[in-house]
């Protein structure tokens, strides 16, 4: 499909999942989020990007001696994350509207980058990667967390066949881990399955060159 028509489907299905994001995601999501962000070992001035940051949901876990910046497709998310931002009072939180498959980002400008539940909800996961290992310096950490195919067999066809279905609510049930680090060269340091279920995995790479 068409890369413009992919970038509005998605801004059009979180302009609709905005309002009721939080009351219909938070829980289910919960676990996960704190155990990503520690993945992160936040360090006193380290620089961290936040891909497809959507409403904000981690923001509490970040502390405030980091300096974060959060991009999202989506305004309408953003606008959500904007409001957090105000409530918590957390001065060190830059957001950008941007697409995270070609960032407005220098080369190796980020300590570390993290995207939580995002890299299965983009039309090009591959290149929103690339661009996550471009902005982020050598030896730097990626964490990501979303829900990947299983390698349970009976499990992974479940999900190969409710495919087409989620692709049209906005995310991929059969994303395969494993081919994608590969085609992005990333390897993984920690994969731990978190949430309801152990349904999605916590996966945390080194930027090695
Ligand atoms: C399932 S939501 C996850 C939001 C948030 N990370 C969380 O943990 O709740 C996926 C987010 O990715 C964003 N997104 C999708 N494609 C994107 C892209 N190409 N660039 C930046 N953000 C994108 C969506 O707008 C949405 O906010």
């Amino acid at each position: 499909m068409d890369a413009a028509l992919e970038k509005r489907q998605v801004e059009r299905a979180y302009e609709l999942y905005a309002p009721v994001y939080d009351f219909i995601f938070d829980w289910i999501f919960a676990p996960g989020r704190a155990a990503a962000v520690r993945q992160l070992d936040l360090q006193r001035g380290d620089s961290v990007l936040e891909v497809g940051i959507g409403t904000g949901l981690n923001l509490p876990f970040y502390p405030p001696t980091c300096r974060l910046t959060g991009v999202d497709l989506s305004a309408e998310m953003l606008d959500k994350a904007v409001e957090r931002v105000q409530t918590l009072a957390m001065p060190n939180v830059t957001l950008k509207v941007m697409d995270a498959t070609s960032m407005d980002f220098a080369d190796d400008e980020f300590d570390k980058a993290v995207a939580t539940y995002t890299i299965s909800a983009v039309p090009d996961p591959v290149a929103v990667l690339r661009e996550m290992r471009r902005v982020v310096k050598p030896d730097g950490v990626i964490v990501i967390l979303s829900h990947f195919r299983s390698v349970r067999r009976v499990m992974g066809r479940l999900e190969d066949l409710v495919a087409p279905l989620c692709t049209r609510l906005g995310w991929k049930s059969n994303l395969a881990l494993t081919p994608l680090l590969a085609e992005v060269s990333l390897e993984p340091e920690l994969v731990a399955k978190v949430n309801m279920f152990n349904g999605w995995r916590l996966v945390k790479c080194v930027n090695r060159t």
